[in-house]
């Protein structure tokens, strides 16, 4: 038996002690893990920062709020990844927000935010780009779609789109808050998106 072994074998209770206490602290810190990124995925907790930033405002009424069955999509479905890893890398990148909120306000007037919001609208293109269109991909899957159901210009555009490798957000921009000035996803980033299958 090795001489380590002995030792724990002596001091069996603080061994036993501290194998439970460090259960117990993964268990909480797990829990409380959950209760946060639970909490933080809510619209509430979206909105309570961005009620005054119109985002709110203007997605109220869109066809993502409220339509004929009533189901939704709310901002962090369309913001937040929905895989573990981009999860929470964006939710460590979300902490910039806490300092543009408390420190160093960038969105709290409406002149701020006009402002700033092509830049803002940009980001949210560019990673919508490079994910091709991940988020709104895990509510409408094209293999799913029931082309026939769709309208005649629909039809054709989603059929030329995959022939021209377009991603939804290359079409579908400013669907959920009004459109920035300047120009759009597919002029800024050009056609990256890899054809669909
Ligand atoms: C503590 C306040 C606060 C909360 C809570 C908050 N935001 Fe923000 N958010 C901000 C601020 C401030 C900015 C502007 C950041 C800047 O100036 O670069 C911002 C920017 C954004 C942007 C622009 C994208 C970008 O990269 O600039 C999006 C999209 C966004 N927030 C979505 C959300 C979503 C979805 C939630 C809920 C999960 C959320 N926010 C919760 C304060 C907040
Ligand atoms: C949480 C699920 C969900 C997500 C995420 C989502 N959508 Fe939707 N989308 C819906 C629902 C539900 C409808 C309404 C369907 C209906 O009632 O006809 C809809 C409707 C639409 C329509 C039809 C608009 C119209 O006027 O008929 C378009 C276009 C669309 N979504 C594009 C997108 C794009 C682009 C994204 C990503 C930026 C996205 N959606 C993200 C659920 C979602
Ligand atoms: C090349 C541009 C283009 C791309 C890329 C594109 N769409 Fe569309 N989509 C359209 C057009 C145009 C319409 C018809 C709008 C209308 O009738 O006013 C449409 C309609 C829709 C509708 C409503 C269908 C109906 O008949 O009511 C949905 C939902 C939709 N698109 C979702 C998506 C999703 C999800 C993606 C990505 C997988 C996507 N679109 C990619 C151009 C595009
Ligand atoms: C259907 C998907 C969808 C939903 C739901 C949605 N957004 Fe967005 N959001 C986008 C897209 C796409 C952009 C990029 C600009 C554009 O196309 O309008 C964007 C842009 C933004 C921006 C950057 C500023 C701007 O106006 O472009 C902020 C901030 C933001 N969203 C916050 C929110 C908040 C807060 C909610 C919930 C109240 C929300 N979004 C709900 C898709 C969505």
């Amino acid at each position: 038996m090795s001489s380590i072994f002995k030792k724990l074998l002596a001091h069996w209770k603080l061994v036993l002690g501290l194998a439970i206490s460090l259960f117990v602290f993964s268990v909480s810190v797990g829990i409380s893990g959950a209760y946060v990124l639970a909490y933080t995925s809510t619209e509430e907790f979206c909105v309570s920062c961005h009620e005054m930033s119109y985002n709110f405002a203007e997605y109220k009424g869109t066809i993502h709020d409220t339509n004929r069955t009533g189901v939704r999509a709310i901002c962090t479905d369309c913001h937040v990844p929905h895989t573990p890893g981009p999860l929470v890398w964006a939710k460590i990148k979300a902490s910039r927000d806490l300092f543009y909120t408390y420190i160093s306000p960038s969105i709290d007037t409406k002149e701020k935010f006009e402002a700033k919001r092509a830049v803002m609208a940009q980001r949210v293109w560019k990673e919508m780009k490079s994910s091709d269109s991940h988020e709104c991909r895990s509510c409408h899957r094209a293999d799913k779609m029931s082309v026939d159901l769709q309208s005649a210009k629909a039809q054709a555009r989603h059929a030329k789109a995959k022939v021209d490798g377009k991603t939804c957000i290359d079409c579908h921009f400013g669907i959920a808050h009004h459109e920035p000035d300047g120009p759009g996803p597919s002029e800024l980033f050009g056609n990256t998106a890899k054809p669909a299958p």
